[in-house]
């Protein structure tokens, strides 16, 4: 069952009825000032941190559970009904209802009793605010009478806070009120430089800005009492809990329509012009009444908007594709793209599943999420970079998270999560191989961001590689730290009180429990490492590293081989996790995915069978489960792992972030059918006709669908921020489709679907535009090359001469 569809010329999902399973949301924003927003008009606002800044107020986990929002009411001032055009707050029947989720907009409207009102929400490129344009237009045979209200409620800035603290927060809040303009200025009187405002292009009957006026004593959001007599009570409010709303009186004639701009947005103050006149308590607000006065122009506001497209087409136009299939033309060339610059943004910060005031920026997560953006925002993949390597340590360690205000490592969690220096290696080299810069490598970064201890960022990567070789256990494997990159496989945590963290607390001494995931992953990084190694000229640091991949790689075939399936670990008391011999968990998705990725066992025939057993036992029509069998109860020696009910999350659940892996493995050993098909299991278009079990929006991945082994199998969670993003973008554009990035130029090694004839797509590339035809004229995955006409040996297009704007690139499948 649908809710809705996409409308892929216009680059939209249209939502059709706002009942959608759980709320579905976008994203505004593409630079400081972001928000989310769900099909009924929900979500939040903040600037940068989502923790540290938040400008409105959003209930999570509420009933309903999408609550605070950026909400318009409607009332006929005749009737004195009173409604809203987005569905919530107040869920009447709306006729005509549709929600149109697009690229850094969403459109949401309805008609109710001959009225129809849309407003479309955006936040302009370059500018710390956001624009709602409503328009209301009469469908009567008569002149309607009407009333707008609009309604935000402010956030005191630290969610955190604003979510705890009443007994002070209940005092502070702060508001002024100036030509229909709302200032909300809580804690502006002493530590705070910044404010937001609200304002109204049209001429008002009046505002609130105290909650309690506005809707009354003993009422919800679904029947304020400033709606329903008709009138704002003008409440300006001293504490308790600030809002801003405006109050518009407006006179239709029949099929007459009328626009309204509200503009609500973020601004900072010189410390030392904070207040007009200088020795009162007033705000200066001259800093944004230019900016004000611009958006409230619709001509103003419809001009933003149209940047804002041309931008999302520029960026997405960087790579698109021409296949047989409708799912992975529309992922790639639309939603997986965007969905990347989603996690490049907020990382794992704010989302409806990640509240926002919880965690920073993952190194870990961040280096991924490189592999899906790194195409469209290289500049500022630099900059990530960077302030990623700032945050490792001087031991080759990194810092699990940082804080994007500050950019420091985040002490609460701290470090020793064993695979995450080697997520840095990945991040650069896909950096490099996107962009040809290799001059990033001699920047200068500091460790723990320590004036003093800057080295060029390629002894960064050295370090990150030495980590692992100084962190050996008893079987050559290395030591797993805290986790790796299942968070929840904890071996040396121990943990027997409720409330411990399980990500942080460690009770053995770390110097038995190994990973053969981070094996995998050494060797991956390794080799991309000595790749970087001998093109800067150095041939002995490069064989070393070869070296030491293939003692890795042995190590592996060797300890870390069960028979039919890789390992995935050992524990504290040095016995295997993931094999035959154990009860439960025997097989584990990580290491059959990421070995045969990294190119471990292709040529002995394991990683055929790993993937073989993968499908035999993993594999579900809804995607591949994490392990099997999942874990019936709580081990000690396994952590958060085992806390799960069986088929959720990181215990046998889809965790979608790895199924790509298994999809590489299966391109690297030439099975096209296969890695597309897994790729189809997890797809979210394809899964858009069973939107009722899948329940997540269709059109961006979720960080996990429940597994076999749940009551709800095939029911998605934790969408939009996750690592599935960016490694499906990778695997479907890089490895299926074999358009690959590599240190010299491009590559075309397609691994298709044997009943695919070819596809087209078009790939900028270092400034040259590759237009890309790919032909099947046999089975196989063989590949002729024709560039420009002629014949050119191998797989890699050569790079053009400088200032070339097209290549193009045939090639041939046999
Ligand atoms: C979450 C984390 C990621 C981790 C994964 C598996 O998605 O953000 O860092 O690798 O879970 O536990
Ligand atoms: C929980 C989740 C895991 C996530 C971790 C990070 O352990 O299960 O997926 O990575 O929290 O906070």
């Amino acid at each position: 069952m649908k809710y809705g569809y996409f409308d892929d010329s216009l680059r939209e999902y249209v939502i059709t009825r706002p009942d959608t399973p759980l709320p579905w949301i976008n994203y505004l924003g593409c630079q400081a000032y972001f928000g989310i927003i769900s099909n009924t008009a929900g979500g939040y606002s903040f600037y940068r941190d989502a923790r540290l800044r938040r400008i409105t107020r959003y209930r999570y986990n509420n009933a309903p559970y999408d609550f605070g929002g950026r909400y318009i009411y409607l009332r006929d001032d005749t009737s004195g009904e009173f409604w809203s055009p987005s569905w919530q707050p107040t869920r009447r029947k709306l006729e005509n209802y549709s929600c149109r989720h697009g690229m850094g907009y969403t459109i949401i409207g309805s008609k109710y009793q001959g009225i129809e009102a849309s407003t479309r929400y955006f936040v302009p490129l370059d500018e710390n605010l956001e624009i709602w344009q409503t328009t209301v237009t009469n469908h009567r045979p008569q002149a309607a009478e009407l009333s707008v209200f609009s309604l935000i409620e402010f956030c005191l800035w630290d969610a955190q806070d604003d979510s705890t603290n009443f007994q002070r927060n209940f005092s502070i809040g702060e508001v002024e009120v100036e030509d229909r303009v709302i200032y909300h200025k809580t804690e502006y009187r002493e530590r705070r430089d910044h404010f937001a405002f609200f304002a109204c292009s049209e001429k008002t009957a009046g505002f609130d800005t105290q909650r309690d006026a506005f809707l009354g004593a003993y009422r919800g959001w679904d029947n304020p009492a400033a709606v329903e007599r008709g009138q704002s009570g003008n409440s300006v409010a001293h504490g308790w809990a600030p809002i801003g709303s405006h109050h518009v009186k407006l006179s239709l004639k029949p099929s007459e329509s009328r626009q309204i701009v509200f503009v609500l947005g973020y601004q900072e103050n010189p410390r030392d012009r904070k207040f007009d006149p200088l020795d009162s308590q007033i705000l200066n607000k001259k800093t944004a009444k230019e900016v004000i006065a611009k958006y409230l122009v619709p001509a103003k506001a419809d001009a933003a908007f149209e940047k804002l497209r041309r931008y999302w087409e520029e960026l997405l136009g960087l790579c698109q594709v021409d296949t047989p299939d409708v799912h992975t033309n529309r992922m790639v060339n639309i939603w997986n793209a965007y969905q990347c610059m989603a996690t490049f943004n907020m990382s794992r910060s704010a989302s409806f599943y990640e509240s926002g005031i919880g965690r920073g920026l993952g190194f870990r997560d961040s280096n991924q999420d490189l592999l899906g953006f790194v195409h469209m925002v290289p500049g500022r993949a630099r900059e990530r970079i960077l302030d990623l390597a700032a945050t490792q340590l001087p031991t080759g360690g990194a810092y699990h998270q940082y804080q994007p205000l500050t950019k420091r490592g985040n002490n609460d969690v701290g470090s020793g999560f064993n695979d995450d220096p080697h997520w840095l290696i990945l991040g650069v080299s896909a950096y490099i191989k996107e962009t040809g810069v290799w001059s990033i490598l001699d920047e200068r970064v500091p460790y723990d961001n320590a004036p003093g201890s800057e080295t060029p960022l390629y002894e960064h990567l050295q370090r990150s590689f030495r980590y692992t070789l100084d962190r050996l256990g008893p079987h050559g494997l290395p030591l797993i730290g805290r986790a790796d990159w299942n968070d929840c496989l904890n071996l040396n945590c121990f943990s027997d009180s409720p409330g411990q963290s399980f990500q942080t607390t460690t009770n053995k001494d770390g110097k038995v429990a190994e990973s053969v995931f981070i094996a995998a992953l050494f060797v991956h990084a390794g080799r991309e490492l000595a790749q970087i190694a001998s093109r800067r000229g150095l041939p002995g640091e490069c064989s070393s590293y070869l070296a030491e991949v293939s003692k890795m790689d042995a190590t592996i075939r060797k300890q870390g081989w069960d028979g039919e399936w890789f390992i995935r670990a050992y524990d504290d008391f040095g016995r295997k996790v993931g094999s035959k011999e154990c009860a439960e968990g025997k097989i584990f998705i990580e290491t059959q995915g990421y070995c045969t990725l990294a190119g471990v066992g292709i040529d002995d025939g394991m990683a055929a069978r790993a993937l073989e057993s993968t499908r035999k036992l993993l594999a579900t029509k809804h995607g591949i489960v994490l392990q099997q069998p999942a874990y019936s109860k709580y081990y000690l020696e396994l952590g958060e792992i085992s806390s799960y009910p069986p088929g959720y999350k990181e215990n046998a659940g889809i965790f979608c972030h790895n199924n790509p892996w298994v999809i590489i493995g299966e391109t690297r050993v030439g099975n096209g059918d296969a890695a597309h098909d897994y790729y189809t299991r997890i797809n979210p278009s394809a899964r858009e006709e069973i939107s009722d079990v899948h329940r997540c929006e269709p059109y961006v991945y979720a960080q996990m669908i429940a597994g076999r082994d749940a009551p709800t199998h095939g029911e998605a969670k934790n969408s939009w921020l996750t690592g599935t993003a960016a490694w499906n973008y990778f695997a479907i554009t890089q490895w299926i489709l074999g358009i690959r990035t590599d240190f010299d130029g491009l590559r075309i090694a397609p691994v298709i679907p044997g009943s695919w004839s070819g596809f087209k797509a078009t790939r900028k590339f270092r400034g040259t535009t590759y237009q890309i035809e790919v032909q099947r004229a046999g089975p196989g995955n063989q590949v002729s090359l024709e560039v420009n006409g002629s014949s050119v040996p191998g797989n890699l297009v050569p790079l053009p001469p400088a200032g070339a704007k097209t290549v193009a690139v045939k090639a041939t499948l046999r």
